[in-house]
């Protein structure tokens, strides 16, 4: 790239050297550790400001891709390419999910508050929106009085629904009021859409890794659960997908459509089309989980797989849970088809939720306020993402595959078979610190070996501390494995 092209593309400046950056590290001409030029020289080479330079080595640093060393300049950071975790084994056979105790102790140790929570998936503590969200709870309350504390509808604040189904015409759906269910959560969304599809005995087909939450419902709900591996890099394939369809009388998937947690990994909007036509031609139902959808680190957002869906058989669920407000427990579904049988079921589930937690989110987006907040959020979660990834590799070095995450607020670390991740859980938990160990992600204990951590916390000493001893417990375990 030259100067000249530089002036003539529409990216901006500081982007196109960003570009030029990554693109004389891929083709060899930029090598890890090396020095990259002083923000005057290479402001003067391409005649760019020293400004636009500086931001451009700003930005790479936050992704992690340079590292800046006082007094020293910018260097190249060290990017491992076999860093991330491996896929799983192809699709087990269905089996009934038994995780409530671990996922008891898991829970129980982040709500203690003398540990540093890295097990819990909580974004917004990075930039916690507590004064706007009060102020404009103080307004609803001056504006509605009684009104906002008494029982709203069972469907939810139509204001809000309005609101929702817009927000979905980005993506030329085309839904209305009615076709939105606002939620205790997104959890209370999957439960309803769950039942609404499938019922007691029924084979639900889930990603491996998946969400214990998910898993958990499944249990409750007496279901039984297929795990399909996915790709670290690029969520599941459509081919796995068929392969666990061929096999088994799977009657309903449940899948994060955009950003896998814990996995972080995107699917692509071709594949989750592809994916869409599959479960149609076999009429199976999709439960999309789109809570980390507003979280990405990529571009743009990735596209809600229900936009793809021609027969109606998608059910998108989110909440406000990883963007503004978890205590709000504010979540909803999309479904046209399945509308009235979520509405029933909702009643008997929980009549409604707050009327007054809705009416302050729905005037949180109105006012515009929440756009701003997520594009400030996302910022820091990737700077989180960068320092905790960086910070893990260099204590863990190759003991370690680490994702690397396309969005969200989590890192998997896969050790060798030697680690046992609940006992690293439990001696964390001894020094205070709570992780997420990777049997809870697994119905069939895949994952003993993995853990899961969170980024999704103001980064300061404690939390480097807290990773410092994290990293050696989990070396100690192996090191003692070794010496058995
Ligand atoms: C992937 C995923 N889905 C659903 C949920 C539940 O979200 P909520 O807190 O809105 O019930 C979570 C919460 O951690 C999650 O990580």
């Amino acid at each position: 790239m030259t100067t000249s092209t530089l002036r003539e593309s529409n990216t901006y400046l500081y982007q196109q050297v960003i570009n030029l950056i990554t693109e004389m590290r891929v083709n060899g001409t930029l090598q890890a550790g090396q020095k990259l030029p002083s923000l005057r020289n290479l402001s003067n080479s391409l005649s760019v400001s020293i400004p636009t330079v500086k931001q451009a080595y700003i930005e790479l640093e936050r992704q992690g891709l340079v590292l800046a060393k006082p007094k020293s300049g910018y260097f190249l950071t060290q990017q491992n390419k076999s860093v991330q975790p491996k896929k799983a084994r192809l699709p087990s056979k269905p089996i009934a999910v038994s995780r409530q105790q671990l996922i008891e102790d898991v829970f129980k140790s982040i709500h203690q508050t003398q540990n540093l929570p890295l097990g819990v998936a909580n974004p917004v503590a990075v930039l916690p929106i507590t004064k706007t969200l009060n102020r404009t709870m103080r307004r609803v309350m001056s504006v509605m009085g009684d009104k906002a504390l008494f029982y709203g509808p069972v469907a939810g604040y139509e204001p809000l629904r309005r609101q929702l189904a817009f927000s979905y015409m980005e993506y030329a759906l085309t839904l209305g009021p009615d076709d939105i269910i606002i939620t205790n959560g997104a959890q209370e969304a999957l439960n309803i859409a769950l039942q609404s599809v499938a019922k007691a005995g029924d084979v639900i087909a889930v990603e491996s890794p998946c969400y214990f939450g998910i898993l958990e419902l499944i249990e409750n709900l007496g279901m039984l659960a297929l795990e399909v591996p996915i790709c670290p890099e690029d969520g599941l394939t459509v081919q796995d997908l068929q392969k666990a369809i061929n096999i088994h009388p799977v009657k309903a998937c449940v899948f994060s459509s955009t950003i896998a947690n814990p996995m972080g990994c995107v699917l692509a909007d071709d594949a989750k089309q592809q994916i869409v036509e599959l479960l149609e031609k076999n009429d199976i139902p999709l439960i999309e989980d789109d809570v980390y959808g507003d979280l990405y680190f990529t571009e743009k957002r990735g596209t809600p797989a229900q936009k793809y869906s021609k027969k109606g058989l998608v059910i998108t669920c989110s909440s406000f849970s990883k963007t503004a407000a978890p205590a709000y427990r504010i979540g909803w579904i999309a479904t046209h088809k399945f509308s009235q049988k979520c509405v029933q079921i909702k009643r008997a589930m929980s009549s409604s939720s707050s009327h007054m937690n809705q009416i302050t989110l729905f005037e949180f987006v109105r006012t515009g306020d929440y756009e701003r907040y997520l594009s400030q959020l996302r910022s820091v979660l990737l700077t989180n993402k960068s320092r905790m990834r960086n910070k893990l590799q260099q204590l863990l070095g190759d003991n370690a595959r680490i994702s690397d995450p396309k969005g969200g607020a989590v890192l998997w670390l896969e050790f060798d078979k030697s680690i046992n991740s609940a006992e690293v859980f439990q001696l964390a938990l001894q020094q205070n610190i709570s992780v997420s160990p990777g049997t809870l992600f697994s119905p069939s204990n895949r994952y003993q070996h993995c853990i899961r951590l969170s980024y999704g916390l103001p980064w300061d000493d404690r939390v480097e501390e807290g990773l410092n001893v994290f990293a050696s417990i989990c070396l100690k375990a192996k090191h003692n494995t070794n010496n058995l």
